[in-house]
């Protein structure tokens, strides 16, 4: 075994056993259904990172959530290593071999959920039953650097077919969204990019549309890296945030639509700037949407690996809770 692969094992290993210790005090019996980590994003970086304590000695390890492959990049002294967190805890456990992620936008933890639980929240918000799903696609090609070019992307890609602002299509070259030969396009979900990604000419055409829909909203200069902003004064709130436009990524039917609301689509900028979150990702990205952390926050997504679905909630806002409050019964 080469010298990484030794050190990769040996931290796997004390990994578990901080999982086996963890979960033993949250599970009813002896065998847990399911293991729970809170999620918190660091205001510096605006990265997801999940933290856990090793009993004998007490080190804290931090690690970035990173949904390259439902791994986890932990950062410990001896460097990066990578590990499929959700593919050992089955192993270990007998669990599904799923996760769901529900990341917060404030300091207050979201979570991550490895195995069976049903997604409660306070006040007694149940999700289990009313997640809509969407086929998770396999990328034949790798689209990280560090992997051969011969490797299947470990990324998790969804089938994005339309993308709508206020409910209509906006003119799109739909080729861009399928994956093709080489890898190329499509759309990928990415905890490490903190906003929506898209390649230039979806992001000319979905700003466009945006700002069409938003011509009575007094605009103020663009703040970098976004290209369209408000005066955030001017912005009426709603429960699922500022007062703007749906943005909508249609999914394998209409039906099954990733509905947007201005918490998601809209991030807080100097000057009191209100500006729509999507950057521009230049003309020929490796993949066309990326979506970004900012717009899964207090969402429920479910990466279902067993059944290569998706399950996702949009804005648990609307039903007056956040990921904060998730309870394990
Ligand atoms: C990846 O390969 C499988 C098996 O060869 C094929 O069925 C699938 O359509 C391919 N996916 C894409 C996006 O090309
Ligand atoms: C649409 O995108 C594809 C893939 O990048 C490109 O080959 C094609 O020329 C584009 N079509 C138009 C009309 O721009």
């Amino acid at each position: 075994m080469a010298p990484s692969s030794l050190l990769v094992a040996s931290t796997a290993t004390a990994l578990l056993l901080l999982f086996l210790s963890a979960c033993s005090c949250r599970a009813a019996g002896n065998s847990p259904s399911a293991v729970v980590l809170p999620v918190r994003k660091d205001g510096a970086t605006g990265q997801y990172l999940t933290g856990f304590r090793q009993r004998t000695p007490q080190v804290p390890v931090t690690a970035v959530l990173d949904l390259g492959g439902g791994t986890l990049w932990v950062d410990c002294d001896a460097g990066r290593a990578r590990f499929a967190l959700p593919t050992q805890l089955a192993a270990t456990f007998r669990f599904s071999r799923k996760f769901a992620l529900c990341l917060t936008s404030t300091s207050a933890a979201g979570v991550v959920v490895f195995g069976d639980a049903p997604y409660a929240f306070q006040p007694g918000v149940d999700l289990s039953k009313s997640l809509l799903y969407t086929p998770l696609l396999v990328n034949n090609v790798s689209t990280a650097g560090v992997s051969g070019e011969k490797d299947k992307s470990s990324e998790y890609f969804i089938g994005v077919t339309a993308i709508k602002v206020n409910g209509r299509a906006v003119p799109l070259n739909a080729s861009l969204l399928a994956i093709d030969k080489q890898g190329g396009g499509g759309t990928k979900l990415s905890t490490v990019a903190p906003y929506t990604v898209l390649e230039t000419s979806i992001h000319k055409a979905v700003t466009d549309a945006f700002a069409a829909e938003t011509a009575m909203i007094p605009r103020v200069r663009a703040v970098a890296p976004f290209k369209l902003c408000y005066d955030g004064s001017k912005v009426g709130s709603t429960r699922v945030g500022p007062a703007v436009p749906t943005v909508e990524l249609v999914l394998q039917s209409e039906a099954a639509s990733w509905v947007v609301f201005g918490a998601n689509s809209m991030v807080a900028a100097k000057g009191g700037a209100l500006c729509l979150g999507v950057v521009d990702g230049g003309a020929a990205p490796r993949t066309s949407v990326v979506v970004g952390g900012h717009m899964m926050e207090d969402n429920l997504l479910e990466f279902d690996l067993q059944r290569s679905r998706l399950g996702f909630s949009s804005s648990l806002l609307f039903r007056q809770t956040t990921c904060n409050n998730f309870r394990l019964g």
